[in-house]
Order: C-alpha cells, then structure tokens, then sequence
C-alpha cells in the first residue's frame, strides 16, 4: 500500500508565504497542540492560489484544520475518523519545523489489533457531508506487537497522506510547534495513491 505521496503544486512558494502569514494572523497557539478547523473562506482571501493548484489534480478543497504539535506525548499512533464515511486522505501543506519531523506509518500484522476510541468534542469537524461537531479518532500503542512499522516520511512540501491507517508524527522538540495545514477536498486524494502498481 502507497501511504503517502508527494506532489507538485502550482505557485507552491506563493502558497505557502500566504499559509504562514494566515497561520501567524489568526491560528497559531505558541504552547498547545492542537488541532483546529480554520475558516476556509479566509484562508482562500489570503491564498486564493490554492483552489486552482489543487484543481490540477481534480480536488476541490473545502475546509480544513491547522495541527499544531508542541509536544510528542499530544502525537500518538492513531487513525483519523471512526468512519468510512469521511476520505481516505488529505493534503498536508507544511507551515512550521515540519522537516524536523517524521510521520511514520504502520500496519496491522494482527487484524485483531485493538485501538482507543478517542472522542474530542472541544473541535469541530468540518465536513458537508455531515453535520458531526465531534472528532472521533481511534488509537494505538505503538508497542502492541500486533502492529509492524512500514513506512515514514517527512512533510517537507504539499502530500497526500493517508489518515486511515494508523500514523504518527514524531517531532524534534528542539523545533517545535511543527505546524501543518491539513485540506479536505472534494473526491477522495487516495485516487493519486492507487493510480500506481503497488
Ligand atoms: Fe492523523
């Protein structure tokens, strides 16, 4: 399974200068992680080159969070969602100290593996789809010898990322927060994962 892929965007430096200025703006928390839905219609004033660079390939986004991660113990190994309803995948867009981090990926060896259900009621998920005002997602010990590391990466330019199978961020705490925006689009990012022979 392809778990993450790297992608070209249009205007990519222009993206990201206005990311981070929207970031500094409005949403950044200095001293917590957290995870925070950000109004999508500002974002797009401050960057409208977004919407026709994820065009290119099909996606049209529609709401999304910043993930700020200011200590490891707030990244644990996890499955976004509960649900199939929601996609597969979204686009990271790196903001801050994100090349000092490293996602990892991992698998289930023992499809009997059992998470945590998580539920944080303090954020809303934003989806059209659904009028859901929780996010509910599950986790892992990633010691449970039921789960084998596959996979890891490094946010370091737009990607796909799955956040269905179970992920982790570990960060540099010397560089922190490690900051990304997180899209939600409009046809599901996995298909640029399947297209490939793997
Ligand atoms: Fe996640």
């Amino acid at each position: 399974m392809k778990y993450y892929k790297h992608i070209e965007i249009d205007n990519y430096q222009t993206i990201r200068e206005n990311s981070v200025r929207f970031v500094l703006d409005k949403y950044l928390v200095k001293t917590h992680s957290s995870f925070r839905q950000f109004d999508w219609n500002l974002y797009v004033q401050y960057c409208p080159e977004i919407v026709p660079a994820l065009a290119k390939y099909d996606l049209v986004p529609y709401g999304g969070f910043v993930y700020t991660i200011n200590s490891q113990d707030s990244s644990p190994l996890h499955i976004d969602y509960i649900s199939d309803v929601y996609n597969k995948c979204r686009i990271n867009i790196p903001i801050f100290n994100c090349e000092h981090s490293k996602t990892f990926y991992y698998k289930k060896i023992d499809k009997d593996v059992q998470g945590t259900s998580v539920i944080q009621s303090d954020i809303m998920f934003y989806s059209k789809e659904s009028d859901t005002k929780t996010i509910s997602y599950m986790k892992f010990d990633p010691n449970d010898p039921g789960l084998e590391k596959v996979d890891e990466m490094i946010v370091d330019r737009p990607t796909v990322i799955r956040v269905q199978e179970p992920h982790r961020v570990m960060i540099d705490s010397n560089h922190v927060p490690r900051v990304v925006l997180t899209i939600h689009t409009y046809k599901d990012p996995v298909y640029l994962l399947e297209d490939e022979n793997d």
